[in-house]
């Protein structure tokens, strides 16, 4: 018997080698993760996955996170807090999946996502 095909359409890749701005010898992005984790709902599931990832390029903003998704803008982001952000990064991991291109408006994003946004990056030309 086969596998069910996945649905999981979005890939959020958090950064667990950050170190914490006050005290170098704290990495939270571990904690962000699985924290984020635990928080999917079991719809949430279906189409998005969570994923540790070692350096996003933008250690000065811990926590650091991108989303994904194919065909989709890339989005880095920064600054999430790993206890006071998982719920908008749940929300914002909900809203870039439920967008057409990944491009999610400011007025819609929540807090976090709206001022932690590092960079955009448009699909790559093999996953259109
Ligand atoms: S160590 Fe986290 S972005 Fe570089």
């Amino acid at each position: 018997m086969s596998e069910p095909e996945t649905t999981v359409q979005t890939t959020v890749y958090v950064c667990t080698v950050c170190r914490a701005k006050d005290d170098p010898e704290v990495r939270p992005g571990q904690a962000l993760l699985e924290a984020f984790d635990a928080r999917l709902s079991p719809e949430d599931r279906a189409i998005v996955a969570a994923e540790p990832v070692e350096c996003l390029g933008v250690c000065s903003r811990p926590c650091t996170v991108a989303m994904a998704a194919r065909g989709k803008w890339t989005y880095v982001l920064g600054d999430f807090d790993s206890v006071d952000h998982v719920d908008d990064l749940v929300e914002s991991a909900r809203r870039y999946s439920a967008s057409e291109n990944g491009l999610v408006p400011k007025k819609d994003r929540p807090d976090a996502m709206r001022k932690g946004v590092v960079s955009r990056t448009p699909p790559g030309p093999f996953a259109r």
